[in-house]
């Protein structure tokens, strides 16, 4: 995952945007979700917060109060700075995180969780519980198209293929998991605030 994602860097805004590659995904009201998810995120109390495998910061640029923002990948970092001047940024693993207990007030992750399987989700919770007092999971929602559970072949402009984890969710099921409550329930995207 770590390697597909810094080779993917350049081109990973091409799926929020529906650009590139992505130009021609039917998904409806994808735009309109993620401005509706955005502004969710918006409303959200100030806080001081930190985002997990921030990627090219596209969320992070809307989450309130004192951001340090965190990913594995060095260009997806280069980008992630770039939108948000004012954070702060690490390279850094997700999965051991160099914080004191209770460093942050809110932990944020997007689009990351749904990619780790079960060793690695317990690692990653028991974490993030660790360093801050709350925590926002984004992720997929479950959708006619996917299954719950589906191992994925990606392709890169560049034509490499690449085999990657990902899960899909039901709100109430990641709100079940989390020990958490929705924040956000759509048809591509869902939120759950623990
Ligand atoms: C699907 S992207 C999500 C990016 C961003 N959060 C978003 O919402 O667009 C997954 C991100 O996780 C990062 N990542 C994967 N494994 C990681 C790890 N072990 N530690 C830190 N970041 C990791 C990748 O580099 C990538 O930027």
């Amino acid at each position: 995952m770590r390697a597909y994602y810094e080779r993917r860097a350049a081109e990973y805004d091409d799926w929020w945007l529906g650009t590139g590659l992505l130009a021609n995904r039917h998904r409806p009201g994808w735009h309109e979700e993620a401005a509706a998810l955005t502004r969710t995120l918006e409303a959200l109390p100030r806080a001081r917060t930190l985002d997990v495998a921030c990627g090219t910061g596209f969320l992070t640029q809307h989450l309130p109060g004192e951001i340090t923002g965190l990913d594995q990948s060095a260009s997806m970092l280069e980008l992630a700075r770039a939108k948000v001047p004012d954070g702060r940024f690490l390279q850094a693993d997700a999965l051991e995180l160099a914080f004191a207990d209770n460093a942050f007030e809110r932990l944020f992750t997007s689009f990351f969780y749904g990619h780790l399987e079960e060793d690695d989700r317990v690692t990653f919770l028991s974490e993030a519980s660790r360093v801050a007092g709350e925590l926002i999971v984004v992720d997929s929602a479950l959708h006619a198209e996917v299954e719950p559970v589906e191992w994925q072949e990606r392709v890169l402009n560049d034509g490499s293929r690449w085999q990657v984890y990902k899960r899909f969710f039901e709100p109430d099921r990641l709100a079940e998991e989390l020990g958490g409550r929705v924040l956000f329930a759509g048809r591509w995207f869902v939120a759950v605030q623990a």
